[in-house]
C-alpha cells in the first residue's frame, strides 16, 4: 500500500449546510497533510499519535470512506480513487465503534446482512461468515443478540466483519480499545499470528499504546498535526529520541555546599536533587549523553564526604519517547 501526498482538509458548512449542519468548524482543518506513506506485503504498520492528529481520518480514507482534497492511494497496485470497487475487494475495515451493528439482531444475522451489502455471492455467504466467525473465535456464541455481548466480543465482530471479504489488506482502527489486557492479548496474538504471519495479510492499525505498537508492528508511522513526523521500527524511534540518559543516585551526607554547587553545575544538564528523607538523604537525577560525566559526579560525591547508596540508569520509558518526539516536532 503507498500513499502519494495525501491531504484532507474539512471546510466549514457553507450556504444552506451552515444552517442545517451540526458542523463546528468555523475555518477549514488540514486533518490529514501531504501524507506519504509506503506499507509493504505481509507488513503489520502501526499508526500513533496524539488526539485529533489524523489517524481515523487517514485510514478512512484508505478504505474509501471518505474522498480525499487531493493525492493519491495504491492498494496492491489499484488506485482506489479509480478503480474503487476493485480495491473494496482488497480491503477490510474494523473500527472501534459498534455502533454499525444491529443490536437486535445476532452476530450470524448481523454478518450475513453486511456480506450481502459487500456483495459476497449468495452460495459463498453463508460459509463466509461461519468462517469469520470461526476465526475470531466467535463461533459459540454465533447466534447470541448483538446486544448481549461484552466489548471485547463486539471488537472481534467487528475484526470478523472485517474478514467477510478476505481482505489482503486489514485496516484496524483502535483494535484493543476499551479492552481488558487479557481481551487485548488475545486480539494481539489474532491479528499478529494469524491474520499476519499465517495468513500473510498486510495489517494497517491505529493504536494510542506504543507497547503495544512495539509488540505487533514491524513498523511504525507518528502523525502530529495531520503531519507523519516519524517513520520506522520502534527500535529506530528509541535511538532518535533517546538523546539522554537518566542516571539516579541516592546519596548520604553530602554537605549543603556541596548539593548548591551540584545544582549549578554546567557540565551536568539537567541534574535535579530531592530531598529523600530530610535525614540528610539526597537524590540526584541526571540526564547526561556521557556515562563518563556520571562517574566523575560520584568521584566527586564520594570526594565531597557523601556516601552513594545506589546508583542505577533508568531506562527511557516509551510514553516519554512519544512525548518528546511530539513536543519537538511543534516547536520547530
Ligand atoms: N467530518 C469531519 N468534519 C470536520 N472535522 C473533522 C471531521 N472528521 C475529523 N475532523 C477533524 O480532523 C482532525 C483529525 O481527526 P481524527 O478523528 O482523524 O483524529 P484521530 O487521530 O483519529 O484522533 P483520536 O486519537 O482521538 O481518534 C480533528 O481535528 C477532527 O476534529
Ligand atoms: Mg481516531
Amino acid at each position: 500500500m503507498e500513499t502519494e501526498r495525501l491531504i484532507k482538509i474539512f471546510y466549514p458548512p457553507r450556504g444552506l449546510l451552515k444552517v442545517v449542519s451540526k458542523s463546528p468548524l468555523k475555518s477549514e482543518l488540514t486533518a490529514v497533510d501531504e501524507v506519504s506513506l509506503k506499507v509493504n506485503e505481509g507488513e503489520v504498520f502501526g499508526l500513533l499519535g496524539p488526539n485529533g492528529a489524523g489517524k481515523t481520518t487517514l485510514i478512512k480514507m484508505l478504505c474509501t470512506l471518505i474522498r480525499p482534497t487531493s493525492g493519491r492511494v495504491l492498494i496492491g497496485g489499484v488506485d482506489i480513487l479509480q478503480e474503487e470497487d476493485k480495491a473494496k475487494r482488497l480491503i477490510g475495515l474494523a473500527t472501534a465503534d459498534e455502533r454499525n451493528f444491529y443490536w437486535r439482531l445476532t452476530a450470524r444475522e448481523n454478518l450475513e446482512f453486511f456480506a450481502a451489502l459487500s456483495n459476497v455471492p449468495r452460495a459463498r455467504l453463508k460459509r463466509a461468515v461461519s468462517e469469520a466467525l470461526e476465526q475470531v473465535g466467535l463461533t459459540d456464541a454465533a447466534d447470541n443478540m448483538f446486544y448481549s455481548f461484552s466489548s471485547g466480543m463486539k471488537q472481534k465482530l467487528g475484526i470478523a466483519r472485517a474478514l467477510l471479504v478476505n481482505p489482503r489488506i486489514l485496516f484496524l482502527d483502535e483494535p484493543t480499545r476499551s479492552l481488558d489486557p487479557i481481551t487485548a492479548l488475545g486480539v494481539k496474538q489474532l491479528i499478529r499470528k494469524r491474520f499476519a504471519d499465517d495468513q500473510g495479510k498486510t495489517i494497517f492499525l491505529s493504536t494510542h499504546r506504543l507497547e503495544e505498537a512495539e509488540q505487533l508492528c514491524d513498523r511504525i508511522a507518528i502523525m502530529d498535526g495531520g503531519r507523519v513526523i516519524f517513520v520506522g521500527s520502534v527500535g529506530e524511534l528509541r535511538k532518535k529520541v533517546t538523546q539522554k540518559d537518566k542516571y539516579i543516585v541516592e546519596t548520604k551526607g553530602l554537605s549543603d555546599k556541596w548539593l548548591a554547587k551540584a545544582a549549578l553545575r554546567e557540565s551536568l544538564h539537567d541534574i535535579s536533587l530531592s530531598n529523600i528523607d530530610g535525614n540528610g538523604s539526597w537524590r540526584l537525577e541526571v540526564k547526561t549523553r556521557e556515562g563518563d560525566s556520571v562517574s566523575k559526579l560520584l568521584g566527586e560525591i564520594v570526594a565531597g564526604g557523601g556516601r552513594v547508596v545506589s546508583c542505577y540508569k533508568e531506562q527511557c520509558r516509551l510514553e516519554d519517547l512519544f512525548i518528546d518526539l511530539v513536543k519537538g516536532g511543534r516547536s520547530n
